[in-house]
């Protein structure tokens, strides 16, 4: 699987080590989390913040927009580094038209669920998408719980996927660590965003390379 760090849960004191750390580690794609205290009751960074992570940064910065109306700054995010966009469902009137933005603008698109979002919800795009990001905690805070339901969702959305010959991969964001990744690699799973597993732990950097080897 590919592991997508979340900076949600570093040191923001030190990002630049932390984001050193990444680069030297396992992670293929670094993970940016935006809340904007509407969409979600929390408020993290945004587009400056994202400017100087991807002055260092080797990694794909896999970025996840908690934000209501985010088609407002897609340009924006992809001067700022961003490589993977993913926008909430919850969050687009006119997902299609989004999704096409991004993808004009030189990015990957995501679109991601809430844990009450079914997952017929993506029958009209899920031919249109690189990645479905599958929330499996409410989206908002790191180091919570991860909702068991999950599992559930990837096997329906992997049969949508083949059965509509789409491209689209599959990541789950919230409360992962060894056991909860063991169980969704085996659900088939292509990404998983750990942040307070992997920034929470003694060996960082050791933590990776153990998700990694599931
Ligand atoms: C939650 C964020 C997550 C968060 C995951 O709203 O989207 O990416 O950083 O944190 P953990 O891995 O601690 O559940
Ligand atoms: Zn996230």
């Amino acid at each position: 699987m590919i592991i997508s760090p979340s900076v949600l849960s570093a040191n923001f004191l030190e990002l630049g080590k932390d984001v050193e750390m990444l680069n030297e580690s396992q992670a293929e794609w670094i993970h940016f989390d935006v809340m904007d205290g509407m969409f979600v009751p929390n408020i993290s960074f945004g587009l400056p913040v994202l400017q100087h992570v991807n002055k260092i940064a080797k990694k794909v910065l896999d970025v996840h927009l908690m934000i209501e109306d985010p088609g407002r700054y897609i340009d924006a995010f992809k001067q700022a580094g961003a490589e993977i966009l993913t926008v909430h469902y919850e969050a687009c009137t006119h997902l299609h038209r989004t999704v096409q933005q991004i993808h004009q603008s030189g990015m990957k698109a995501g679109v991601s669920l809430n844990p009450h979002t079914p997952i017929s919800v993506l029958e009209e795009i899920i031919e249109d998408v690189d990645v479905v990001l599958l929330m499996s905690v409410n989206p908002g805070f790191g180091g919570q719980k991860f909702i068991e339901r999950t599992y559930d969702k990837v096997k329906q959305l992997k049969a949508m996927i083949v059965e509509r010959n789409s491209k689209a991969i599959i990541e789950i964001d919230g409360g992962v660590n060894l056991e909860t990744g063991a169980k969704l690699k085996e659900c088939g799973v292509d990404a998983v965003v750990a942040g307070s597993f992997v920034f929470n732990s003694e060996n960082p950097s050791e933590t990776i390379a153990k998700l990694k080897a599931l």
